[in-house]
């Protein structure tokens, strides 16, 4: 198994360029499969699970073919099968946006359950109501949620989300584009990866409106078309850069992001003493003298502050000055960085879904173990500050999200490298 070896105290100074969006590229190549025509879908990011919807999609019959310069070309004409296997979900819960388009396009679909996950317990429970809504039969057996529509197309309905959530918008929307009438879907997610998905289907034949307020319309059209579309950049990519540059006292210029998509995140870093300046398709950051100042935050869905940025802005206000609460409110049981933050010296209480955070002067470097995407980033980051060597291992949690991130460090001066079983524990120096 790799892992990352990071010797730390080097400020970052460089330039980035942000990827495509992992959150929006995979909805994006998975609505292919509500046309039999095919999509095109440019700024695809390398990572491992656009890799593994690609498989998905190859496992349901979808013709995928990808260019010199990483456009995905996806065609749906002929499927072969309408099941998601246990062996890619549980991989990907992601894989559950599958459900909607082919509960939409044929009228049947399995997809296994998500099972267990690292940051709690995910249920599925807002898809299964919303498609239950729309006409379908659904019923969990041997680990499977099995839906049908009798006379095979849903019926557009109004539903009200309980919770906010994103993959289930985009499942439901994706779904309702082809049924018959009109869906209202209420308290829906306003990410912007579902303005992008919404963006996609509308050039493909959709008719939806709303997207990115909490109340989208989507009028049931007969048939959709292939189209061609490129995702928007990885605001979360670009949030995790800046903060790096923010916890090393560095400075660093993002390229190829829209700064609106970052508000939130933005926000906090100003708060905390980073001077940052906006271009139009670029932002920079540079740290003024001194400590960053702690700052308290809690995560609300879009636009509010991301719950995929808390494990970063943990390990910032670990090593401010000052001490300041985190609180995470999308999801249960988020926090499994901290013991390992704790472990090279942070000084952080967890009350429930509230962490409270002092800050150390600095933390030292150790063996830490990543346990889930965004948790992986802020081990990655804390390396980068630590006196000394940092090993984080189970980076394969890393590469399911971030493009190329130990080569994009590196080029602004960190010290950093992938290491694979064989050459570890001889490799014992990065610099
Ligand atoms: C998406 C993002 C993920 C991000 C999260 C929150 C993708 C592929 N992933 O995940 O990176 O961290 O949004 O911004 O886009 N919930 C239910 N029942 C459901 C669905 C969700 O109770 O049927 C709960 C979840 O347990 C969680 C909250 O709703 O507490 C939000 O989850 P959701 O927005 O669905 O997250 P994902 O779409 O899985």
């Amino acid at each position: 198994m790799d892992k990352l070896l990071i010797s730390g105290g080097v400020p970052l100074d460089g330039e980035v360029r942000i990827s495509g969006a992992k959150n929006a590229a995979l909805p994006v190549v998975i609505a292919s499969l509500l046309t039999d025509q095919a999509l095109v879908v440019h700024n695809i990011p390398h990572l491992q699970d656009i890799t593994t919807a690609l498989e998905l999609l190859g496992h349901l019959g979808v013709r995928v073919q990808v260019d010199d310069r990483f456009a995905i070309e996806v065609n749906a004409a002929q499927l072969t099968s309408r099941r998601a296997p246990y062996e890619l979900v549980r991989t990907m819960r992601a894989s559950i946006l599958v459900l909607g388009p082919l509960l939409a396009r044929f009228g049947e679909a399995e997809v296994s359950l998500p099972g267990g996950c690292a940051i709690g317990s995910r249920p599925v429970d807002l898809h299964i109501k919303g498609f239950e809504m729309m006409g379908a039969e659904v019923s969990v057996e041997e680990g499977y949620i099995k839906a049908k529509v009798n006379g095979r197309r849903l019926s557009g309905t109004k539903i009200v989300f309980d919770t906010v959530t994103v993959t289930g918008t985009e499942n439901l929307m994706m779904a309702a584009t082809l049924a018959r009438g009109t869906t209202i879907l209420e308290n829906a997610a306003r990410e912007p990866e579902v303005v992008d998905l919404a963006r996609c289907l509308i050039k493909m034949g959709a008719r939806i409106h709303g997207a990115g307020t909490g109340l989208i319309e989507i009028e049931g059209v007969d048939r959709l078309t292939g189209a061609e579309h490129r995702v928007i950049p990885d605001r979360i990519e670009a949030g995790t850069y800046l903060a790096a540059a923010a916890a090393t006292g560095g400075r660093i210029r993002l390229c190829g992001i829209d700064a609106r998509l970052l508000e939130a995140v933005l926000g906090k870093l100003t708060e905390m003493g980073a001077g940052v300046s906006i271009e139009e398709d670029a932002v920079q950051l540079h740290v003024k003298e001194g400590r960053l100042q702690a700052t308290d935050l809690r995560t609300q869905p879009f636009p509010g502050f991301p719950s995929d940025m808390q494990a970063q802005f943990i390990l910032l206000n670990a090593i401010a000055s000052g001490a300041a609460t985190v609180t995470e409110t999308v999801f249960e049981n988020r926090f499994m960085h901290v013991q390992e933050l704790q472990r090279m010296g942070a000084d952080i209480e967890l009350r429930g879904h509230t962490a409270l955070v002092r800050g150390v002067e600095t933390l030292s470097g150790a063996q830490v173990m990543a346990t889930d995407l965004r948790a992986s980033a802020c081990l990655v980051l804390a390396g980068l500050v630590a006196e000394g060597q940092t090993v984080v291992d189970r980076i394969y949690h890393i590469d399911r999200g971030y493009d190329c991130i130990e080569e994009k460090l590196a080029q602004c001066g960190a010290r950093i490298r992938r290491v694979s079983r064989g050459q570890y524990p001889h490799a014992a120096s990065v610099s």
